[in-house]
């Protein structure tokens, strides 16, 4: 007779074994601590398997009724319960957890429910069904931040600021294009996340531990039951597959890429340097020595996290790395990088949008750079090319122009017709309106440029395509 597990700790195995495994060895592979986020997801797969169960006989219906009854009142006792309640519990995971504790209120009963089933599958199936809930959650906090970037957008309809390449003055485009480039990468990440609910949405149960079930049950039925839209095709990958984590973690790290470039931008735009737009107090901080300072905290920590979230990509990559079919135990550690993934990411999401919806802009200090620093150099040569001069000619004619007036200290708004022929007679009066930013703007007017109208137009397309989601 072997002797008892220690503390009579509930355990899904042991019955090949003289002893229990060494105290070192549960903690270190003890992961309740962190995968009690997937209890409720545990119940439900459990309750669809315990429907299964009965559909092959295994359960009557009286003991698939007592069961449900039993899990749908841990549901609800586990929906309100904190970090605490896990991790005093002595089981070694939350499947355990979740069974122990149906034990308590349904008896015996309760290990009938694991029949023909294994963790693997199971980890698997909790793992797909919270990273479906938890990406329909960054869907709505990226939501958050799209509309708080259209209303951006709408807000200041003719504000003109420097369009930058090299982080030197470039091209004058309006402030609505600008915030609208943002919005287009937000929008490829709503529809990267799409795709991978749609890689998550695949029922792996029946799989069994690797072979598949020996049980006949209907998988489509399951699927049904839990929401999935289709099974797995092969046990083996379904029970070993962590793709669709780790394409999670990919969207989730490009989508913080962004954010860092928003925050970036907006932490220069932000200073006295730039005076651009003005940070709100209450998404902002304070130093302890310099009573003067207002600090960009609030997009430093979210450019900080966008390498913290990225590091949870890298992580699960290298656990995937070489991993021998199927299920190994090192698929243990996908769990808590895509944890702590997805809370940052909603978390940086609900801030930026904050971040944005409470700036100020300020229009004057925009304005002013793009009128200094010759952003019209481009529109000059195009002037000259449209009128037959060669462009590279053009470019060096405009070139010329700008050096000398440089070394004079002149800006664009300092220059008379006058000024313009020393360098071409084919300069005439049509020219002279080029020298101010807002006619720069309004040259550009091709679909996806920084025209008013064109801008206009992109920001009713984006509002239309933000009420189908
Ligand atoms: N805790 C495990 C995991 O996260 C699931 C249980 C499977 N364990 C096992 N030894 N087969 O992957």
């Amino acid at each position: 007779m072997k002797k008892p597990l220690k503390n009579q700790t509930y355990q899904l195995w042991g019955g090949r074994f003289e002893k229990s495994p060494g105290a070192r060895l549960e903690a270190f592979s003890r992961s309740l601590d962190f995968d009690y986020r997937l209890a409720l997801a545990d119940i439900q797969g459990t309750s669809a398997f315990a429907r299964a169960l009965h559909s092959v006989g295994i359960l009557s219906r009286a003991e698939l009724q007592r069961a449900l009854g039993g899990l749908d009142k841990l549901s609800r006792d586990l929906a309100s319960a904190g970090p605490d309640l896990f991790r005093n519990a002595p089981e070694e995971d939350v499947h355990t957890f979740v069974l122990s504790k149906l034990r308590q209120r349904i008896g015996g009963l309760a290990d009938k429910l694991h029949t023909g089933r294994s963790r693997n599958e199971q980890v698997a199936l909790d793992f797909r069904l919270w990273l479906k809930e938890a990406i329909r959650s960054a869907q709505v906090a990226l939501r958050g931040l799209l509309t708080a970037l259209a209303d951006a957008a709408e807000k200041h309809p003719t504000i003109v600021l420097p369009g930058y390449t090299h982080l030197r003055r470039a091209q004058p485009i309006l402030w609505g294009h600008y915030v609208l480039a943002y919005f287009e990468m937000f929008r490829r990440d709503y529809q990267r996340l799409e795709a991978c609910f749609a890689s998550a949405d695949v029922l792996p149960l029946g799989s069994g531990a690797l072979a598949g079930s020996g049980f006949a049950f209907d998988r489509d039925q399951l699927a049904q039951d839990l929401g999935f839209s289709r099974i797995s095709r092969n046990s083996l990958d379904a029970v070993s597959d962590r793709d669709f984590a780790l394409e999670f973690l990919f969207a989730a790290s490009l989508c913080m890429l962004h954010l860092s470039r928003l925050a970036e931008d907006w932490i220069l735009y932000s200073s006295e340097e730039f005076g651009f737009l003005e940070l709100a107090d209450d998404v902002s901080t304070g130093s302890s020595l310099m009573p003067q300072k207002k600090n960009p905290d609030s997009l430093e920590l979210i450019r900080g996290k966008s390498g913290r979230v990225l590091g949870s990509l890298v992580s699960l990559a290298t656990v995937l790395k070489s991993l021998p079919l199927a299920y190994n135990r090192d698929l243990q550690e996908d769990k808590e990088p895509v944890f702590d993934a997805s809370a940052q990411l909603i978390a940086a999401l609900d801030l930026a949008a904050q971040v944005v919806q409470t700036a100020t802009l300020n229009p004057q200090p925009m304005q002013k750079a793009a009128s200094v620093g010759w952003l019209c150099a481009a529109d000059l040569a195009e002037f000259l090319a449209e009128r037959g001069v060669p462009f590279h000619q053009a470019h060096q004619i405009v070139g010329k122009l700008v050096l000398d007036q440089t070394k004079a200290g002149r800006q664009p708004l300092d220059c008379t017709l006058a000024d313009l022929k020393k360098y071409s007679a084919i300069f005439d009066k049509t020219s002279l309106p080029l020298l101010t930013p807002a006619s720069g703007v309004a040259r550009r007017a091709v679909p996806g440029a920084t025209a008013p109208a064109r801008v206009r137009q992109a920001l009713r397309e984006a509002r239309t395509w933000l009420k189908t989601l």
